[in-house]
């Protein structure tokens, strides 16, 4: 019995490392649950949805896996080759027969080297394009998402989803899925083939078994809590620096930027600390497996050593040299992949949080849709209809409250007021950016509810508060992707809206590039592109935000004259702080908390010597103060 003692030592401290970890485990337990990062899909949802996305590479797949095979066969064949070599050397040496065999090694490695590359290139591939179509759906989705539901996810939110965590998703099916069924083969085909060459010293083995078991269940209960961590850390980052970037200038000039640092510092801790605690997972269960698998080459060599020396068996079974380098050789190929098993049951739980988080956003449904058999609107005269309109951004707190008014097609109507009093909103709810809880908005006498989106907003030009300019050129910002426009037609609506003056005097014209958000261009220059944008697409109904306010005088003229050139185009409706803009509009609402309280002509309103009559006297006061002195020369350039 006095043999076994260093196999029985071995054991003990195994055991004991077990005991150590366990309690740990049990300790720290506690605190990890408190963090909450349980998934709310189940794991079959998410693996029926991710299917839906691989099942027409189903053929790849299936190929990848035929390759694998050949890669299985070399991990299986090659110790068991060893081995052969080993004795022959040992036993009846030839050196042809070496030659013979070390031949058909090299050739199963390089086939199996071979397979292995394509296989990789080959998933590669497929999970590239797979990614690329979850990244495409996402992407479609986000942009059929209302104003409303897109102001409650933050930008960063959404830019981690499209890519880090398709990058997650992708990862696993290029990397986990297939190596996931070659690992469990390896470890069934190199435990056949153990027990075939010798059950005893596989016995051996097996008793290492029940602790890695162990320690796998062990390892991916912390894991998966780490890995989720690290996931919250990078979007919580992502969205503040996404936010934070967007808003630098503000930081500056407010002198924030220390208090900025320390909350960034905070959140890029808060993330360091989930990456380290990941690592330190990792640092433990591999050396705690290594140790098994020493452990286990340690009981082997002891077995067969003892076995040659003391010219003793195991368990009735004679071991010679070729079975201890073969089977050196499988325990190493049977722990491999059972270390990497392990790890990848715990990628494939991050892809599984990342494919929830994904789907988590597609499953917002879309509020602002087209109702069952929606009209399509080819042709609008333009007459709006606003009857009894009740609107609330949030539940039970009325932005607009009653609102009814018409506008006849072609006419001009100015909405006027005090901020806050639900100008803005009104624009946006014709072309249904929002829907409204009550009443009814008529386009042509049809619910605009009632009209496909798509072909309702076809007919609206909206010129929004802050012009929103994407980086390319000028060119490629007034068409917007529309194909059929002519230079000559950019050209012709930029003179049109009097933008042509400051673009010929760019250096290169339309090509000009504009850098994100088009801060290389002033607000007057934005406005005015925004302008020629919406001439070029042509709408019956157009709607302008605000397009005055920040803008000097001259440029205000140009403005003004641009857009009483505009509204000889279809309806139009106008939203100005400066009433000068919409003294020619055909009809004036002022609004005051959400209700109109006045309306009529320019004339009419200050004939009632009411709000509007305040308002306008006011501005005449400030602009008698403020006027320019005779002999200074306009600048129209200056834009
Ligand atoms: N997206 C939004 N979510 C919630 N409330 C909003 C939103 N947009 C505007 N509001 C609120 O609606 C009211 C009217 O806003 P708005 O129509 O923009 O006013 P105006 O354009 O006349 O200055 C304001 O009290 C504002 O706080
Ligand atoms: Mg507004």
């Amino acid at each position: 019995m006095h043999e076994y003692y260093p196999i029985l030592i071995v054991g003990a401290l195994v055991g004991i490392f077990s005991l150590i970890f366990l309690v740990a485990y049990l300790t720290i337990r506690k605190q990890k649950e408190a963090i909450g990062f349980e998934r709310n899909m189940k794991d079959g949802v998410i693996i029926k949805r991710l299917l839906s996305y691989a099942k027409p590479y189903l053929g790849n797949f299936l190929l990848a896996l035929f390759l694998m095979f050949f890669s299985v066969a070399y991990d299986v064949i090659s110790p068991l080759m060893v081995g052969w070599i080993e004795e022959m050397i040992k036993v009846d040496f030839e050196l042809n027969r070496l030659y013979t065999m070390v031949a058909i090694y090299a050739v199963i490695l390089i086939v199996s080297l071979v397979c292995t590359f394509l296989q990789a290139l080959l998933l590669q591939k497929t999970g590239q394009r797979i990614m690329s179509n979850i990244r495409k759906d996402l992407f479609e989705h986000i942009e059929s998402l209302s104003h409303g539901q897109l102001n409650e996810i933050p930008v960063g939110k959404l830019v981690t989803r499209v890519t880090n965590d398709t990058n997650a998703i992708s990862m696993m099916f290029t990397n986990i899925l297939v190596n996931l069924i070659k690992n469990a083969f390896v470890i069934l085909f190199v435990l056949f083939a153990m027990f075939f060459l010798n059950y005893e010293l596989t016995l051996m083995v097996l008793c290492f078994v029940p602790f890695i078991v162990f320690f796998t269940f062990v390892f991916r209960k912390f894991t998966r809590k780490a890995y989720r961590k690290v996931k919250d850390g990078t979007t919580d980052i992502n969205t503040f620096l996404s936010e934070h970037l967007s808003g630098m200038k503000i930081i500056q000039i407010f002198n924030k930027e220390a208090v900025k640092k320390n909350q960034f510092d905070k959140k890029n801790k808060t993330l360091g600390r989930a990456k380290t605690e990941q690592i330190l997972v990792f640092g433990i269960f591999r050396p705690l497996v290594y140790m098994l698998y020493i452990s286990s080459v340690l009981c082997l060599f002891y077995l067969c050593g003892k076995g040659y020396i003391d010219h003793t068996e195991f368990l009735g079974q004679v071991i010679n040299g070729g079975t201890l380098v073969t089977f050196y050789m499988y325990i190493n190929k049977f722990y491999n992949p059972i270390q990497s098993l392990a790890e990848q049951f715990n990628w494939l739980q991050s892809a599984f949080a990342s494919a929830e988080k994904i789907f988590t956003v597609m499953d917002i449904q879309p509020v602002i849709t087209d109702c069952p058999n929606p009209i399509e609107l080819e042709h609008v005269k333009g007459d709006i209809e606003f009857r009894h309109v009740w609107f609330a951004y949030v539940p039970g707190e009325w932005v607009l409250k009653d609102i009814s008014f018409t506008v006849k097609a072609r006419e001009t109507v100015a909405f006027v007021g005090s901020t806050g009093s639900g100008k803005t909103t009104i624009l946006s709810l014709i072309c249904r950016n929002y829907d409204i809880q009550k009443g009814e908005i008529l386009l042509d006498g049809i619910d605009v509810r009632k009209i496909s989106v798509s072909s309702l907003r076809r007919h609206f030009g909206q010129m929004l508060q802050d012009v929103f300019l994407f980086s390319g050129t000028v060119r490629s910002n007034i068409v917007l992707g529309k194909t059929d426009v002519s230079d000559k037609e950019v050209l012709d609506a930029c003179r049109y809206v009097n933008a042509d003056r400051f673009i010929c005097r760019l250096k290169n014209g339309l090509d000009e590039e504009v850098r994100e958000r088009g801060n290389n261009f002033s607000a007057g220059q934005r406005q005015l592109l925004s302008f020629a944008r919406t001439i070029v697409h042509k709408p019956e109904i157009m709607i302008l935000d605000e397009a005055t306010a920040n803008i000097d005088t001259e440029t205000e003229q140009l403005i003004q004259n641009s857009l009483e050139r505009m509204m000889n185009i279809g309806t139009m409706l106008i939203v100005a702080h400066r009433l000068s803009t919409v003294k020619n509009a055909d009809k004036i609402f002022y609004l005051s908390n959400g209700q109109i309280l006045e309306e009529g002509t320019h004339a009419e309103l200050l004939k009632n010597k009411g709000k509007y009559f305040d308002l306008y006297t006011l501005q005449q006061d400030r602009k008698k103060l403020s006027a320019p002195s005779e002999n200074e020369t306009p600048n129209l350039c200056k834009v």
